[in-house]
């Protein structure tokens, strides 16, 4: 168990602030979040709804699983996340449009499958470590960006089927404003204020969610004008069909995917494995066990799908990573009709947070909640907790559809840093959340490295 009071990057309010809300949205959530299951902020009817916040497991599995069917992501969810362009992906598609493309999608994301891109997965990695190896010994390197440019790299393999496929720097850097700036949509959208209103920086966002779009379309474009077969993401897409009505993708559908699997595929993993990396360079025992373990099982080897499954040390490392920072913090929900929550009578109108952030960090339900402890995942101790204790991924029927894709690409790339170099923290560096919609550490992550 490593104890760090980095771990805690800011204290939650006792009072919900709207200038916290533009630069660390999560210090509004109820300190009593911590400690209790169901938490409420009183919105000032009719203008702003009340919030709901649950750190409680079994009123989330009523949300999420026995009861998904009376739940939807909800009005806050969709205003933010959603532009005219991704509106029928899906990850925001309801009901029957959702069902089929689940159902069509699902297979790419079967373990079997995902295995086989497990070489991809090394050699991005491989090629970042070529990358340090050329600079010099103890040099300082901004983790989050490099992890951005890892995962990139992956998806975009992964999706398309080869790299080259996008303008990279460009695409990333309309990512990167796209998802910045949120604490203004979520006001915005709290206080039912129309899309074109602007706020500060809406014009960057704007403009670099309409570059997302055509990219998302061009990159369509160009596959569609290659011949020959592929065993891609974007060849499952491109041949779904329902198998009960025949219904295959619109353009504007496959392009909403392809835009979807991009962003969502490599901007959380990024999240994570930035974190990752700097929890194991502030601790050094962990660092070791995780080498030790990856010259164990896969030498001097390339790791494989066959090494992949062996690390179940690195494995738990990523998960205790993503229970002190999940990338997506929380989960939104809004009730169909006025409805209860276990004993707890709930509007339609009120947005629903599922409090990751606060559910992993419980007190009641983790010993030592603010200590690094990747034991906590070992195959014991992960069958006395709650199936909804820990949620990186969600749970339920719109649980994460590429998490196992994930899991496999995150062991993958630390295995290969790790095994060639070791990570320090930066002296006086303490990183701070920022107003992102994922977990993303303001100003990056430098960490030292020193090759072995
Ligand atoms: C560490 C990495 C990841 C994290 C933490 C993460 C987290 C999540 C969470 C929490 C949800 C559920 C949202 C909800 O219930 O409202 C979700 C859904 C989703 N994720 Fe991930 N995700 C990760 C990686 C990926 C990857 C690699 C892909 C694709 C290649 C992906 C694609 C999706 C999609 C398409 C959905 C929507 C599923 C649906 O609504 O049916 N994610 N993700």
């Amino acid at each position: 168990m490593f104890h760090d009071p980095d771990f805690t990057p800011f204290q939650a309010r006792a009072r919900a602030s709207y200038r916290a809300v533009l630069h660390n949205y999560l210090e509004n959530w109820p300190p009593a979040a911590y400690r209790e299951g169901y938490c409420v902020i009183r919105g000032l009817w009719p203008v702003t709804p009340d919030a709901v916040f649950l750190s409680d497991p079994e009123l989330i599995e009523e949300v999420l699983v026995s009861r998904a069917e009376m739940f939807t992501h909800g009005r806050i969810f969709s205003r933010i996340m959603s532009a005219d362009f991704n509106e029928s992906s899906l990850i925001f598609a309801e009901g029957v449009d959702w069902r089929w493309q689940r159902r069509a999608l699902s297979p790419a994301f079967r373990h079997e499958n995902l295995l086989k891109l497990v070489p991809v997965f090394a050699q991005s990695a491989k090629a970042l470590t070529k990358e340090w190896r050329r600079s010099h010994s103890n040099d300082t390197i901004d983790a989050a960006q490099a992890m951005t440019r890892t995962t990139f790299d992956v998806i975009e393999r992964a999706v398309l089927g080869s790299d080259g496929y996008l303008e990279r720097e460009e695409f990333a850097a309309a990512l990167a404003r796209g998802l910045e700036n949120v604490g203004w949509r979520l006001i915005y959208a709290y206080f039912h204020l129309p899309r074109f209103f602007p706020y500060p920086g809406s014009t960057a966002v704007d403009a670099a969610m309409r570059h997302l779009g055509k990219e998302a379309s061009r990159a369509l474009a160009r596959r569609r004008d290659l011949q020959g077969e592929r065993h891609d993401i974007l060849e499952l897409l491109l041949s779904a069909r329902d198998p009960e009505t025949g219904r295959v993708m619109t353009d504007k559908e496959l392009a909403a995917n392809l835009y979807t699997f991009i962003v969502a595929g490599h901007e959380t993993a990024a999240i994570a494995l930035t974190w990752t990396l700097w929890l194991l360079a502030k601790d050094q025992a962990s660092q070791d066990r995780v080498r030790e373990e990856v010259s164990n099982f896969a030498g001097a080897r390339d790791i494989g799908a066959e090494e992949v499954e062996q690390l179940t040390f690195t494995r738990q490392v990523i998960q205790e990573a993503m229970r002190l920072f999940p990338p997506a913090p929380g989960i939104a929900r809004q009730a169909r009709e006025n409805t209860t929550i276990g004993p707890h009578q709930v509007s339609k109108s009120a947005s629903i947070t599922i409090a990751t952030w606060c559910l992993h960090r419980h007190e009641k339900l983790w010993t030592e909640p603010t200590a690094f402890d990747p034991d906590r995942f070992g195959s014991d101790k992960a069958k006395e907790r709650h199936r909804c204790a820990y949620l990186p991924f969600g749970a339920g029927p719109r649980i994460c559809i590429g998490m196992n894709f994930a899991m496999l690409e995150m062991t993958t790339i630390v295995a290969t840093l790790l095994r060639e170099f070791r990570l320090r923290s930066v002296p006086g560096h303490r990183p701070k959340i920022g107003s992102h919609l994922f977990l993303r550490p303001l100003g990056g992550m430098p960490l030292s490295i020193e090759p072995l």
